[in-house]
């Protein structure tokens, strides 16, 4: 069932703890359910992953979706890399994103996951969603380890860190940094079933966070999230989605779009 979700942000890397965000608004209950052999959200209706093969869709479209493999492989030691998602729901697309970043990232470089969820799953209920995926047993076996986190504290798992601010994402967005993000993975529930995951204001904090040039990636190809992140500074394309979904969208900050450093962060 679902737990309380303690306000909180988290200790960002090697800086000043992120400010505390309030606790969720919303009354928590047990809404975890499966159907078709995913799971489900009862409070959503909607599947926190395809029934496709939610790890290769984590691949394509939030992976491969941020040209993360070459980009991973292009970093040097010393380099910090931040990715941002907004819903780590059962932390399948964490697990696919260290996985990358362990089998292409220089030794030295440093990948730093920053998340949002306002209704983080009961440990036995993450345990499940998580055998779903045999190649990833072990990477979950110690994110379990490791659950739930306590609030305001990243969690190291060798040069990866996860940091999770458990929180409702109009509430923790704003107390991320400004122009700190490489890429994001938009991850809340469909727009139609979830509309306050994507809303102008969401999408303005995202754009704030983001450093120049940094890209996102989303299943969805909404034609109001196209243009909402248009309207805030990235240039949008729709490409070919992933099973059943026809197209998704991939997009890209400007370089010199709202201030911010333009490069990664060495030695961070
Ligand atoms: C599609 S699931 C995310 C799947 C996830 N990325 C994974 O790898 O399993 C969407 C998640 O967003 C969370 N969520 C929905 N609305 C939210 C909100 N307003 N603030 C924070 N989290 C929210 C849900 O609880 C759910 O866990």
């Amino acid at each position: 069932m679902g737990q309380p979700a303690p306000g909180g942000g988290v200790a960002s890397d090697g800086a000043a703890a992120a400010p505390a965000v309030a606790a969720p608004r919303r009354p928590v209950e047990p809404t975890l359910q499966w159907r078709e052999g995913v799971p489900w959200s009862a409070r959503f209706d909607d599947r926190y992953f395809s029934s496709d093969a939610g790890l290769d869709e984590t691949c394509h479209v939030f992976l491969h979706g941020n040209r993360l493999p070459e980009r991973f492989a292009a970093l040097r030691a010393g380099d910090v890399f931040r990715v941002g998602e907004t819903g780590f729901g059962t932390g399948l697309n964490f697990l696919g994103c260290r996985r990358l970043f362990e089998r292409c990232a220089p030794a030295g470089a440093r990948l730093v996951f920053r998340s949002v969820e306002a209704w983080p799953l009961a440990p036995q209920e993450l345990r499940a969603a998580l055998a779903l995926w045999l190649t990833l047993q072990q990477a979950a076996g110690e994110l379990l380890g490791r659950w739930p986190p306590a609030p305001g504290q990243a969690i190291d798992f060798g040069a990866v860190r996860l940091e999770l601010d458990l929180a409702d994402v109009a509430d923790a967005l704003p107390t991320w940094p400004e122009a700190q993000i490489d890429a994001w993975f938009l991850d809340g529930f469909a727009p139609a079933k979830n509309p306050q995951m994507w809303s102008d204001a969401v999408l303005a904090q995202v754009a704030r966070a983001s450093r120049p040039g940094a890209t996102v990636a989303t299943y969805t190809s909404a034609g109001h999230v196209r243009r909402g992140l248009q309207a805030v500074g990235f240039t949008m394309r729709r490409v070919p989605g992933h099973g059943r979904k026809r197209e998704m969208l991939t997009g890209e900050r400007a370089p010199g779009s709202l201030g911010g450093k333009p490069r990664l962060t060495r030695g961070g």
